[in-house]
């Protein structure tokens, strides 16, 4: 495993891989849902690179940029158990030199959701996203649908901008009792990850919900937030019942639809989803 720290370097040592290239990106302190990111993309594809970097545009100044949890020791080992043939770990200034001015925006859906409680959070995800799919130039990209709407933006991105890829979206990963992986999970205290809980409960009522025929969106965001707010420890950001495309919100549940939320337990927020089929 190479570990590559320079745009011209992570260029040179492109051009030797073999094809198909996979390319799953990370901000690092790796989980069981990266790794079974990396596990689907070593097995689909001849080479596997991964990149290790804490992009700064995404997060908002009052956010956990600078407390982001890192281990990068762990992560080398991880990804070397999982075969991966580069790890591209570049500076900040390196992806984002001085007077650094271009940026990617996906309209409309970026500003709903995650994007209403973190503005500028997308712009941030897709200039990154870019400038690495750009520099890497891989054949496939795998990425998670915990974060559902990351996910939908990179793929309009990817559509819109006419990038040669192939965008794979792989199920979420959750820990037994159902609550999502997540590099966040680790600043819960012990009755804050029992309480987290509450966010798969609610994902799990309203598929119980939808599978008895009900269709009204309000009534079902209703008993969603009813569910979470017996919950103490938890504090709702937001639940939603979007059109998986637009992430307008419906008045009648249909197949497909994203059903999401953000919600803080204690200091951390979480967030969850889950399409209904
Ligand atoms: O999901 C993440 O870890 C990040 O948002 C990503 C896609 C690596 C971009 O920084």
């Amino acid at each position: 495993m190479k570990i590559v720290e320079t745009i011209t370097e992570m260029r040179q040592v492109r051009e030797r891989l073999a094809e198909p290239v996979a390319f799953v990106p990370t901000m690092g302190y790796l989980h069981e849902g990266h790794l079974s990111l990396l596990r689907y993309a070593r097995a689909e594809n001849s080479s596997l690179v991964v990149s290790l970097f804490v992009n700064p545009a995404q997060f908002g100044e009052q956010e956990d940029f600078s407390t982001y949890p890192r281990d990068t020791e762990s992560d080398f080992a991880l990804m070397a158990k999982e075969k991966t043939n580069i790890v591209f770990m570049p500076s900040t200034v390196e992806m984002y030199p001085p007077n650094f001015n271009s940026w990617v925006d996906i309209r409309r859906i970026s500003e709903k959701l995650e994007g209403a409680s973190r503005p500028g959070h997308f712009r941030g995800v897709a200039t990154i996203c870019a400038k690495l799919f750009n520099i890497i130039q891989p054949d496939r990209v795998y990425i998670g649908q915990k974060d559902a709407q990351q996910a939908l933006v990179i793929k309009r991105m990817v559509a819109e901008l006419n990038l040669n890829l192939e965008l794979i979206t792989l199920p979420t990963v959750r820990e037994p009792d159902g609550l999502a992986v997540s590099s966040r999970n680790v600043y819960l205290s012990p009755a804050e990850r029992q309480a987290a809980v509450i966010l798969y409960r609610a994902l799990c009522l309203v598929r119980g919900l939808w599978s008895q025929g009900e269709k009204d969106a309000e009534k079902t965001r209703q008993q969603m937030v009813n569910l979470i707010k017996q919950e103490p420890l938890a504090a709702i950001d937001y639940v939603s019942i979007a059109d998986a495309e637009t992430l307008e919100e419906l008045d009648t549940v249909k197949p497909g639809a994203l059903v999401s939320m953000a919600v803080r337990i204690g200091e951390t927020r979480l967030i969850d989803n889950v399409a209904l089929d």
